[in-house]
């Protein structure tokens, strides 16, 4: 590695962001687009504290309009200087939103973005590749030219296909193993090790890296920051946000769950128990251990533990739980959240403790003797 070329490229990376993205603090957070999870509440909070928040894929397309709508609102009365400055020069909401590419139809998206803009697209989980990929990139582009699309991947190949498109996007996300919600079922490969090789593959484009998977504190961000990211997405944290669209029981195992090596599992059970099918082979989602999985490995048939698994989604919050039956995705940093508590809180604390650690680093590992 030529330490002054990576040292160039990631500040041309951090520029590129901050003008696109002009309210912005550094280090950016992104608050990544958890389907369903992450409302317009929860993103304009990432955003107003300085963050870049995006709604999560909707489960229905026509809730992703409605979203929208409620994102613009809120934007409109939010108090932050900054959001409102955003408003007044551009002619896109200071969010974005997700959409999971295998189950959306395209011109559907590309219609629900007509009268709320959002500032970026975040595109997931192509059945065909870099070829559907391409398809929404161009669609999007032609129909809202001001709108930047974000491409999360999880594998070196992925990424390449992405920089080597002839419509690449604006801002390649890194997603390692770590990551919470749906990610490589098996071959994904830790952050530390993915991201820097995405970094060095990628030299020849210009396009900005942002690193997801694992980053639930200032520790997890400064740590992505020193690996070449732009900057830093976070979603498990913000399960346990205020603000976000999330049963009490499912946050409260959020903030009870640890050690993820032995209390979570990538698997589509619960996604089959959900009556959730055709996810393309090479996703799979981890969760929270509960009766659903342990059952399973024990025998119990499926359609008995669907039978159990319906009984338990009448129960409402006790459907979650170590004896409860229902999903509970989260990613591998889950020991890390303790607590629930606004968004605007986590964001500003993740930022100040990684900023503590720059500034540590600088004054006592910077290079004196
Ligand atoms: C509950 C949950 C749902 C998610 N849903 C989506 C999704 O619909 N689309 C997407 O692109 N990423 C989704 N993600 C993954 C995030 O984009 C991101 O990669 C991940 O949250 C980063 O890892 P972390 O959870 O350790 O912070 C989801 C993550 C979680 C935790």
């Amino acid at each position: 590695m030529q330490n002054t070329m990576w040292a160039a490229r990631q500040r041309q990376h951090l520029a590129q962001i901050a003008w696109s993205y002009k309210w912005l603090k550094a280090p950016f957070i992104i608050g990544a687009p958890m389907r369903a999870l992450a409302g317009p509440e929860l993103a304009i909070e990432i955003s107003a504290a300085g963050g870049l928040g995006f709604i999560g894929p909707p489960v229905k397309i026509a809730d992703a309009g409605a979203d929208l709508a409620k994102a613009s609102q809120l934007a409109r009365t939010s108090a932050s200087p900054a959001l409102s400055a955003h408003l007044a020069t551009s002619g896109t909401l200071p969010v974005g939103i997700g959409f999971q590419t295998w189950t959306t139809a395209l011109d559907e998206a590309v219609g629900s973005l007509q009268q709320h803009k959002p500032c970026a697209v975040w595109l997931f989980a192509p059945k065909r590749g870099q070829e559907e990929l391409d398809e929404w990139t161009v669609a999007l582009r032609k129909a809202e030219p001001e709108i930047q699309v974000w491409i999360q991947v999880g594998t070196l190949r992925e990424a390449v296909a992405a920089a080597a498109s002839s419509s690449p996007p604006d801002v390649l996300v890194v997603q390692g193993a770590e990551a919470g919600g749906h990610g490589r079922a098996e071959d994904g490969v830790g952050l530390q090790a993915l991201f820097p090789e995405v970094f060095d593959a990628t030299s020849e484009c210009s396009i900005p890296l942002i690193a997801a998977g694992g980053i639930a504190d200032g520790r997890g961000l400064a740590a992505a920051l020193s690996l070449g990211a732009a900057g830093g997405a976070m979603g498990t944290r913000l399960l346990a946000a205020n603000e976000t669209r999330i049963s009490t029981g499912y946050q409260n195992e959020v903030v009870r769950a640890s050690d993820s090596a032995t209390s979570t599992v990538r698997t589509h059970l619960y996604n089959h128990l959900r009556g959730t099918y055709g996810w393309p082979q090479q996703f799979a989602p981890r969760t929270v251990i509960n009766r659903s999985w342990i059952d399973h490995q024990e025998g119990v048939s499926f359609d008995k533990l669907k039978i159990l698994h319906d009984d338990a989604a009448k129960s409402g919050d006790a459907g979650w739980g170590p004896n409860g039956r229902l999903a509970t995705y989260v990613g591998a940093a889950v020991g890390l959240v303790h607590d629930v508590k606004p968004a605007a809180s986590i964001i500003a604390e993740t930022r100040d403790e990684a900023r503590a650690i720059f500034t540590f680093n600088s004054n006592f590992l910077g290079g004196g003797e």
